[in-house]
C-alpha cells in the first residue's frame, strides 16, 4: 500500500527537466538552488531562504505556510513558537519529527515593518504559485507517501486551488497530481486562541488530524 503510493507520487511530481528546469537530485544541491531564488520579490527582505528539513526519505512531508522571523534568522523552519507546538502535537501523535520531511509553502519569510518589529504578512496567491516551483523539488526527491497541508496556504499549493480547512479535515484527498494528503490547521492558529478550553480543543483536533495521516501510511 505504502509503496504503491509512493510511487505514484513519485511519478505524478517529477518536475519535467527544462532549458529552465534543471534536474536536481539531491536535497543539499536543492538549498543551494534555493538559496538562489529571485522567482518573487520575497527574497529581497528576508534575511536568507528557509529550504525543508528533514530526511530525503521521509514518508510523510509536513507543509507550513511560510517561515516566520525565527526562522528567517535561522534558515530553518518551525523553530519559532508555532514550531514549538507543531514539536507538541507531533510528540503526543507519535510521530518523530526527525522522520519527517518539515517544508513550508513559501520559502522566504514576507513581513511589514512595525516600528522595529517585523510583522508576519500572508502570501499572495502569486507568491505561492511561484514558489510551488521548490515543493516540487522535495516532493521529486523526498517522494513522501503523505503529505499534511497546515493551512489555508500549505493547502492552496498542494492542491493547486483554495481550500476551505474544515470542510476538507479529517479524511484523507488526493491531490491534483496524484498524491496522498491531508489538510489541518496551522500550528499558529492555536496560539491566537484567546480562550484556552477552545485552545484545548484545538490542539486535540489538530494531534488527531496528525494521528490520521500516520495510520495512512500503514
Ligand atoms: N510558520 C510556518 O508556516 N512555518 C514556519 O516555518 C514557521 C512558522
Amino acid at each position: 500500500m505504502t509503496t504503491r503510493f509512493s510511487r505514484q507520487m513519485a511519478k505524478a511530481v517529477l518536475p519535467t527537466p527544462s532549458s529552465d528546469r534543471p534536474v536536481i537530485k539531491s536535497l543539499s544541491r536543492l538549498r543551494t538552488a534555493e538559496a538562489e531564488c529571485t522567482r518573487c520579490p520575497l527574497y529581497k527582505d528576508a534575511t536568507q531562504v528557509v529550504p525543508g528539513e528533514g530526511v530525503a526519505r521521509a514518508r510523510l512531508m509536513l507543509v507550513g505556510e511560510q517561515p516566520g522571523d525565527k526562522e528567517d534568522l535561522a534558515g530553518k523552519p518551525f523553530v519559532g513558537p508555532a514550531g514549538r507546538i507543531l514539536d507538541r502535537a507531533l510528540d503526543d501523535a507519535g510521530i518523530a519529527r526527525d522522520d519527517a520531511f518539515v517544508t513550508n509553502a513559501v520559502k522566504h519569510f514576507k513581513h511589514e515593518m512595525r516600528g522595529k518589529r517585523r510583522l508576519h504578512k500572508r502570501p499572495n496567491a502569486h507568491e505561492i504559485e511561484r514558489c510551488r516551483w521548490w515543493i516540487d523539488y522535495e516532493r521529486a526527491i523526498v517522494k513522501p507517501a503523505v503529505l499534511v497541508a497546515m493551512g489555508a496556504t500549505a493547502g492552496r499549493s498542494v492542491f493547486g486551488r483554495n481550500v476551505t480547512i474544515n470542510k476538507m479535515r479529517g479524511r484523507r484527498h488526493r491531490t491534483p497530481d496524484g498524491g496522498t494528503a491531508f489538510v489541518t490547521v496551522h500550528p499558529s492558529s492555536l496560539l491566537r486562541m484567546p480562550n484556552e478550553a477552545d485552545k484545548e480543543r484545538a490542539y486535540r483536533d489538530f494531534v488527531a488530524d496528525l494521528k490520521r495521516a500516520k495510520r495512512s501510511l500503514k
